[in-house]
Formats: C-alpha cells, structure tokens, sequence
C-alpha cells in the first residue's frame, strides 16, 4: 500500500542524472516494489529515476509545509519506520499522497522538457494563440508527465479495499495540483521591444506554489467513506455535506490522532522537545504545539560572525556579536 516511498528508503543509493541510470544498477537497489513496479523499473529507468527524485522533492516540501505542525512529516520517507508511518488513512497521509505524487508529475514533466526522458518531451500540438502573440517554444507537456508518473505511481495500489481507493484519489489530485498551477509566460517581440508580437509558452510554477496549493486543499479535506457493492468498495462518497467529491480534492477515511503523546501505532511521535514560538497564538505557537502541558525557557547566548572587513589581499576579518537569546521546548 506503501506507495512511492520505497524509492526514498535509499535516496542516495542512486545516481541523479538521468542519462546515467541503467536498470541493473537501479532496480535491485528499490526494495518492495510491486510487480508492475519492477517490470517498468527494468523498461524504464529513466522513468523511474525520475519518480525517486519527483517523490523527495514531494518529501521535502512536505517537511516545510508542516515544519511548525504537531505532525511535521518528518519521519516520511525514513525507512526506519516506513511500515508504521501511515497506517492512518487520515488527513496527514492525504496530503502526504497528493505531495508526493505531485512531485513526480512535476520532476516527470520537468525532465520531459528537458529532454532526459525518452519517448517524451515539450508539447506538440499547440493551439493556435491569439491576436498578437502565438505559441512557441517548449511548452512543457504536463499531460505525458502525468501518464508516466500515473503508470508507476497508482501501481502500487494493488488491494482495491478503501485505503487503496482513497490513496487512489489523493494521487490524482497531486496530479491535478500540477497541471492546474502551470504558468505562461511570454516573450516581447518587434521593433526596440515594442511587443507587436509575442511568444508565449507554458511553464512550471515554484514546486512551493504546488506545496501551498496542496495545502488549502488538505485544510479543506473531504472525509469520504467506501460505497459497499458486495464484499468491494467501488467508490468513495463524502460522508458529510452534499457537494460531490471532486478530483482536485484530498479525501480521508480516518479522524486524525491529535499527535500530542507519542503513539507510533498510530503514526504520532509527540510534541515534548518540539521548541514552540512563545508568542504565536497559532500554529506553532506554545500553546498549540505543546497541547496544554507547557514549555520550559532556555537562555542561551547566541554568538556569530559580524562587522566582516575584506583586506586587500586577502583575508577577512571579522568581530564576533553576542546576543543573550532564549528558546522554548514543549514539555
Ligand atoms: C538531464 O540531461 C542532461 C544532459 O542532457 C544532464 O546534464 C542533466 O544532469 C540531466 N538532468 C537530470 C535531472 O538528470
Ligand atoms: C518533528 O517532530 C519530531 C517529533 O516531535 C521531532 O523529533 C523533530 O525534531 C521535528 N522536526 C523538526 C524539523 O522540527
Ligand atoms: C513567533 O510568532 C510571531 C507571531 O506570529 C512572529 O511575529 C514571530 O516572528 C515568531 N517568532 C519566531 C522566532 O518564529
């Protein structure tokens, strides 16, 4: 059920660039893999080492969203404690999903474009354009990107019962995060810059843009519930409000734990030793994060290098500033 992660459990253990990939150094490196994975990963190296770097650079954004939150995604992606991360089909490992497969729409296209994966590349047919500009360039091809990553991703969901479904669901509105957050951008053309013509082609946003994207959509998360034909679950349906659940939205099965006590059962580690922000009332903040038990102070005297001179030639000099400081860890 676990998805993608597998490929982070040894991050370094493979080469980045993608010309360089071949199957046999890369495939027996990924364990757990399902079958469908391994197959393409003997196919298509190059796909996959995309998928890997795509699934980090989801991680990654995943641990800056959630850098002040009682849950901060830290222990994704480590293959510690990989099998217990996200047992919980709650709202963190929605977002967790959407993250990562977003992130391997996103290197996928990215890598596309730039020519590093075969059998893909920038779009082909484009449009006509408009009075005064047309299309040019290499528009990037989202919709390669996301057959690609679609094919290695969701093949990991092989058990059709609930969870599947709704990592199912959350695969694709990471996918959707993509495509719907593309940018154009556009070149001036004509006589001293006087743009009587423009070129314009369509790019990638910030992958953060994605990430807070991402976000509005896990704060307005859907809580689904399987429809039963049989002994299968067919589909999800919202279990509260009458708006259908639509494609770009993250949907849960599971209440969250509150991740105030360590519960690794659950996928909860605990805020004591979290240092806090004493004076935010929000996220973050003492209150919140320490979940009512408090936070001790520490002063310290934080020291560091200022008033830099350079001297001709060559070294520098500079003072050393101090400043008494304090810091607050929940307790
Ligand atoms: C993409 O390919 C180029 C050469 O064509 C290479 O220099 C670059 O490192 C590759 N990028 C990635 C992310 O693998
Ligand atoms: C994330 O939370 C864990 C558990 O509370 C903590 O050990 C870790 O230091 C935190 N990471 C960051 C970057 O704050
Ligand atoms: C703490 O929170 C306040 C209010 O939200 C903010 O202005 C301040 O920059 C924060 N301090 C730190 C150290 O992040």
């Amino acid at each position: 059920m676990l998805n993608v992660f597998v490929l982070l459990s040894r991050s370094r253990a493979y080469p980045t660039g993608v010309s360089a990939v071949r199957a046999s150094d890369l495939c027996p490196r990924i364990p757990g893999l399902s079958p469908a994975q391994a197959r393409m990963c003997e196919a298509r190296p190059d796909v996959v080492a995309a998928v890997g770097e795509g699934a980090r650079l989801g991680v990654a954004e995943c641990r800056r969203q959630f850098r002040n939150h009682r849950w901060n995604c830290s222990h994704i992606g480590s293959a510690r404690v990989f099998g217990h991360v996200l047992v919980v089909g709650s709202r963190e490992a929605a977002y967790v999903y959407g993250i990562t497969s977003a992130g391997v729409t996103f290197v996928m296209t990215q890598s596309c474009s730039r020519g590093n994966v075969s059998d893909c590349g920038c779009e082909r047919s484009q449009p006509q354009g408009g009075a005064g500009w047309k299309w040019g360039g290499c528009s990037v091809d989202v919709r390669q990107g996301i057959r690609l990553s679609r094919k290695f991703v969701d093949a990991r969901e092989v058990e059709r019962d609930a969870r599947s479904l709704m990592n199912l669901h959350n695969n694709q509105a990471g996918r959707k995060a993509v495509k719907h957050n593309l940018k154009t951008e556009c070149k001036c053309h004509g006589v001293s810059g006087s743009c009587t013509m423009k070129t314009c082609w369509k790019t990638l946003p910030s992958f953060g843009q994605i990430g807070d994207y991402l976000m509005r959509a896990y704060r307005k998360s859907r809580r689904v519930a399987p429809h039963w034909v049989g002994r299968r679950p067919t589909h999800l349906r919202p279990v509260k409000g009458r708006r259908k659940v639509r494609p770009r939205d993250l949907v849960y099965l599971e209440d969250s734990p509150n991740y105030c006590e360590p519960d690794p059962e659950r996928g909860s580690l605990g805020t004591a030793g979290r240092e806090c922000n004493r004076t935010s009332p929000d996220v973050g903040g003492c209150e919140v994060l320490c979940c009512g038990r408090g936070y001790n102070t520490h002063q310290y005297v934080r020291t560091w290098q200022c008033n830099c001179k350079f001297h001709w030639c060559c070294y520098v000099n500079c003072d050393a500033c101090k400043e008494r400081t304090e810091n607050y860890v929940c307790k």
